[in-house]
């Protein structure tokens, strides 16, 4: 993130002698991106932050990936309870999340943790609250929450509902807020959808100071591999940089209106290497005397096009529920559904919340999907 944070206790001066009241030193430990040449954070612990003491071996999950589709056409995923893995490409792999508590508790007493390590997590939260716990501190986390997990931020949740549903991106590069949002140091400009003051940062706690066995999953390429460590990862007594996790909540998402229909990048909240990540929010419709507030029918020809609807009536869509995905692949003209178009003139506003996601590659399907999905749904723009 491109904004200076600091928390808890730092040394005056980095990589110098910080001395602890038993008369030892806390240690430093340096996070750093593209080889310490772009953002950073130095992060005071009370143990060495390096103290393996078993590996576990590495499970591959690269299986789900050899049965994907070889096919083209446009598809509607039900509304289902699961973590399934829905698209993928080499930039982003797309899942539904589904959070239970039963199972959320058991990594909070196991002292089970987890970790990206190469790639960036994005987590939407469609339903249900909680805490999501890390190294950097805690973030309460609610309904509407866009929960930006850079890689290597160690990190658990718990649950204050039973469950919590929504969706989980998983990006090969960084996901920041847009280039076209930000002035030369980085500052969010006047006219940007939201800025800093909408995004919530960890708050530090007390640092664990505790030796054991510490499970950390940490994942990478197409698995999982177990790092035991001998202290608590939440042991950090300070720490300030540009590099931590952060909230976005959609509904501190501004929209951008106008007199006629506005496209798509109007609606942008991230960018990332391969793909965009846009809000669709409730906002006050066209004000052009003639404007027809639903989309056009589209190609968007470069570009495959991934919608999770969240909450409220989508304008251009029907026969879909909350929690459903659907996805246009390129070279597909689409748009509203029979009726939506000529529906939506005269009105006035929508109450519509989704997320949308543009990949720049085109993605695979997982064939696993397919006993959960609209077979009618490449047929549903004709009229009945
Ligand atoms: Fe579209």
């Amino acid at each position: 993130m491109p904004f200076y944070q600091t928390r808890g206790t730092i040394p005056k001066k980095r990589h110098t002698i910080f001395k602890n009241p038993n008369g030892g030193i806390y240690f430093e430990e340096l996070v750093s991106r593209e080889g310490f040449s772009y953002v950073y954070t130095n992060l005071y612990h009370l143990n060495m932050p390096t103290q393996v003491k078993e590996l576990g071996e590495f499970k591959s999950c690269s299986e789900k990936y050899k049965y994907k589709k070889n096919d083209h056409k446009p598809y509607h995923f039900l509304s289902n309870k699961s973590n399934h893995t829905l698209l993928y490409n080499k930039d982003v792999e797309i899942s539904r999340l589904y959070l239970e508590l039963k199972s959320v508790k058991s990594d909070l007493n196991g002292n089970i943790f987890r970790r990206n390590g190469d790639s960036d997590m994005l987590v939407y939260i469609q339903s249900g609250n909680g805490i999501i716990k890390t190294n950097y501190g805690n973030m309460q986390f609610v309904e509407g929450d866009y929960i930006v997990i850079p890689r290597g931020v160690i990190y658990q949740f718990e649950l204050k509902t039973k469950h919590v549903s929504g969706l989980t991106i998983c990006s090969k590069s960084p996901i920041e807020t847009p280039a076209k949002y930000r002035n030369r140091v980085g500052q969010l400009l006047e006219h940007s959808p939201f800025c800093e003051r909408d995004i919530k940062t960890p708050v530090l706690k007390n640092p664990v100071d505790k030796k054991g066995k510490f499970n950390i999953l940490v994942k990478f390429r197409e698995g999982t591999k177990s790092f035991v460590y001998n202290n608590h990862p939440f042991d950090v007594i300070g720490w300030d940089g540009f590099y931590f996790p952060w909230i976005l909540n959609i509904n501190d998402f501004e929209p951008i209106t106008g007199s006629i229909h506005q496209p798509p990048p109007v609606h942008q909240t991230f960018q990332s290497k391969g793909f965009v990540i846009c809000s669709f929010v409730s906002r006050l419709f066209d004000y052009h005397p003639d404007a027809i507030p639903a989309p056009y029918p589209h190609s968007n020809v470069d570009s495959d096009e991934v919608i999770f609807y969240s909450k409220g009536n989508f304008v251009s869509r029907s026969g879909i529920s909350l929690g459903s995905i659907t996805y246009h692949p390129m070279g597909l003209p689409h748009g509203p559904q029979p009726g939506k178009y000529e529906d939506s003139i005269g009105k006035k506003s929508t109450d519509e919340l989704a997320v949308m996601v543009d990949t720049f590659n085109p993605l695979y399907v997982l064939s696993d999907t397919e006993s959960n999905i609209d077979k009618d749904y490449p047929y549903s723009w004709l009229k009945k």
